[in-house]
């Protein structure tokens, strides 16, 4: 080993002193991110992980910039620390929720502990409590790739109030080995998911088969990762959360961990019912009903149109996001399994950051349109209307529902240039 002699003592302070350095930067949280456990409006959970073995779980915040000095901070809020059995290196997961918040207000955070470190600084915003206009964007079926993370600064740049992942996340299949995929799927959130602002956006999660082990398993200790990394619910892997007045979302699990029937089914009619005054609805969840790329009549599509539909069509669902496809669709509006100007809208396919599969070149009777691209879907919601906009990776809004909307024509001819050869309507539109 070499050691510090006297006419080397300049390196060798140097060293000394870039090793401090790397020594307080690993000792600082791993990563921190927001998600919600129930409130949207009053409440945050922050999620953060250390390497080390940290005794605390701790965040300070304030409604003013603090610059991190944790002594400045007007508020503390401490929470909760876990594992994730066998993986090895150990990692404290940490909960910490802030309650009592003020809705539609901004807050500036650190996570941390004094002997290990803190974050650094970052601010976000409770959900408006009332009718205010909200943005949000959605997608599914991300991954690690620079192209997720191409789209993720898309979202970010669009300033909206949280991002809904659809499953099929990290792509990890609860594999401890497959740990670092998480490493990098947070990364690329942390890093990418600040608006212009500079507001951290929260996630809310829905499970796919990419979070299970085996893609399908009746224990959620099949799905670790998903339920001990991501503060959302803790007895189901489905849960319903309301953001302001206007918007009532149900996150769904399209038989990954809970059957689509039975339980989920009786508790889904259950919360449409609370909910009957909300006038926007929105499902989130991974299998689509009306597939683009897979079969009409795959299990998992089947079994959801079976189970879900008559409570999509009683209670009046707005909109269905769908995934697991990794193509892009529209559908007309359905109620019953066909054509309804008062129906449901299904769009998809989740393509926020894998490769979009090939579409046939021939529609289903159910789509408006169906293309390979990869996408997100940027949705701004009032007490009135509720407009979609689907975004690619260069920022292009291509596709805009409903046609009356602000920039519909124009993204009708970037779909054109887009999308060749350009699918077909089936000869025979009508419903099975
Ligand atoms: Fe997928
Ligand atoms: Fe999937």
């Amino acid at each position: 080993m070499q050691s510090c002699l006297p006419f080397s003592v300049a390196p060798c302070l140097l060293a000394v002193f870039v090793s401090l350095i790397a020594l307080t930067t690993s000792a600082t949280p791993r990563h921190v991110y927001l998600t919600w456990q129930g409130d949207t409006s009053r409440t945050i959970t922050v999620n953060y992980q250390t390497l080390e073995p940290t005794e605390t779980s701790t965040v300070y915040y304030d409604t003013k910039p603090r610059n991190g000095r944790h002594a400045d901070y007007r508020y503390t809020a401490t929470g909760s620390a876990h594992q994730i059995p066998g993986l090895a290196d150990g990692r404290k997961i940490h909960w910490v929720e802030l309650t009592k918040l003020t809705p539609g207000k901004t807050y500036y955070l650190i996570a941390g502990d004094l002997q290990h470190g803190f974050t650094a600084e970052r601010k976000f915003r409770t959900v408006p409590a009332g009718s205010q206009s909200l943005r949000f964007v959605v997608g599914g079926d991300m991954g690690i790739s620079s192209d997720g993370a191409d789209l993720l600064q898309q979202s970010a740049k669009l300033s909206p109030a949280f991002g809904v992942i659809g499953g099929d996340i990290a792509y990890a299949n609860d594999a401890l080995t497959n740990y670092t995929r998480w490493d990098a799927w947070l990364d690329h959130w942390e890093t990418n998911m600040v608006t212009p602002a500079g507001y951290t956006i929260p996630m809310v999660l829905a499970i796919g088969n990419h979070e299970v082990r085996g893609g399908t398993s009746p224990y959620m200790t099949n799905a670790q990762f998903f339920f001990r990394y991501f503060a959302q619910d803790h007895e189901r892997s489905y849960c319903t959360r309301t953001f302001g007045k206007n918007v009532a979302m149900y996150l769904l699990d399209t038989g990954h961990i809970s059957p689509h029937g039975g339980e989920q089914a009786a508790w889904l009619d259950a919360q449409f019912t609370a909910q009957r005054n909300v006038p926007h609805k929105f499902a989130v969840y991974h299998v689509p009903l009306y597939p683009s790329v897979r079969g009409y009549d795959g299990g998992g599509s089947a079994a959801g149109r079976k189970a879900w539909l008559p409570l999509f069509d009683q209670h009046h669902l707005t909109t269905a996001f769908e995934h697991h496809d990794h193509a892009f669709k529209r559908t007309h509006l359905l109620r019953e399994n066909k054509y309804d100007p008062g129906g449901t809208l299904y769009l998809g396919d989740g393509c926020w950051g894998m490769p979009a599969r090939k579409v046939d070149l021939e529609l289903h009777w159910y789509e408006v349109k169906s293309t390979s691209l990869q996408h997100f879907w940027c949705v701004d919601v009032s007490r009135r209307k509720v407009e979609y906009r689907a975004v690619n990776k260069a920022g292009q809004v291509f596709d805009v529902y409903p046609p009356n909307s602000a920039g519909a024509e124009a993204a009708e001819k970037i779909y054109e240039s887009l999308t060749q050869p350009k699918p077909t309507a089936t000869v025979t539109p009508a419903a099975p």
